[in-house]
């Protein structure tokens, strides 16, 4: 209880990891970690491949049921629930190696994730498409012209009639996210969104995740390449070999020994 004349905390908690822990067979690919993340921060949560970075988010998605542990998510615990619950109560996640319906248009594939929030997944409504029952959702002007809207903010309105299998890599990259934004999320998980992308493109891709931040939504991402996230995070995270070893603010976690030592010591990609 705050005394009076003490300063009221504004900051919300939106996650609080608890003790979060996977295995695969002996392997312990996330090793008891904690860490809690306020509402409208951009978190990073980086470390040498093979750390538990993906894992971690896969388990915060709903892809993978951790083997113990809490996620508090606005204070339930949401650990073990299937992915598309997760999804409806605010959370939404892109992936390492982008996953999009190749043969459905730019379009198409954002209003998927529209509709996916109100009734069905986005793979059953992927299927009817290619079946031909996606006339319904695509005629609904509500639906289009927040399908419009979501390509015009990541930056391809220009492309929402093309095959999502003929965007360049760079672009399927910004039409995933466009669908996950479709489900309204309050919390974005981003799994390496700067992968094979060039400089450019790189910068382009930090400004939009920077605005994606400034229309209120919290983000999480995860990131191998040190000065992407140096630049970009609020507040840094730090696994490896599963296991948190540095959280703070980006310039004292950078130089944190044992961070150094970790980026330094292993097959290390900080420099790059
Ligand atoms: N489905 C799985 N089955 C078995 N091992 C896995 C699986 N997914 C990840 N791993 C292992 O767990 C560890 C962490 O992987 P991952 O979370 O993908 O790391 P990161 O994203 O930090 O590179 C690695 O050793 C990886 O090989
Ligand atoms: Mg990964």
């Amino acid at each position: 209880m705050a005394k009076a004349g003490t300063p009221v905390a504004i900051m919300t908690e939106i996650l609080k990891i608890e003790n979060l822990t996977k295995y695969f067979g002996g392997l312990c690919a996330v090793d008891s970690v904690s860490f809690s993340l306020d509402e409208k921060v951009i978190m990073g949560l980086i470390g040498p491949n093979g750390a538990g970075k993906t894992t971690l988010v896969n388990m915060i998605s709903g892809a993978i049921p951790p083997n113990h542990g809490r996620i508090l998510f606005n204070g339930t615990d949401i650990a073990g629930h299937k992915a598309h619950a997760i999804n409806n109560r605010g959370i939404a996640r892109t992936f390492q190696v982008v996953r999009i319906f190749s043969k459905l248009t730019a379009l198409e594939n954002v209003m998927a994730g529209l509709v996916d929030r109100r009734q069905k997944g986005p793979w059953r409504l992927a299927f009817a498409s290619l079946v031909g029952g996606f006339g319904k959702q695509s005629q609904n002007p509500e639906n289009r012209a927040a399908a419009e809207g979501l390509l015009e903010l990541v930056g391809i309105g220009g492309y929402r009639d093309e095959l999502a299998e003929n965007l360049p890599y760079a672009l399927t990259k910004r039409l995933e996210i466009a669908r996950a934004l479709a489900t309204r999320p309050k919390l974005l998980l981003l799994d390496e969104p700067s992968s094979g992308l060039n400089p450019a493109e790189l910068v382009d891709q930090i400004a939009l995740i920077r605005e994606i931040n400034k229309q209120g939504i919290t983000i999480l991402i995860i990131e191998h390449v040190m000065k992407v996230i140096m630049d970009i995070s609020d507040r840094l995270v730090v696994i490896h070999y599963g296991k948190k070893i540095a959280d703070g603010k980006p310039e004292a976690v950078y130089t944190d020994p044992n961070v150094v030592e970790a980026y330094l010591g292993g097959e290390s990609h900080a420099a790059r």
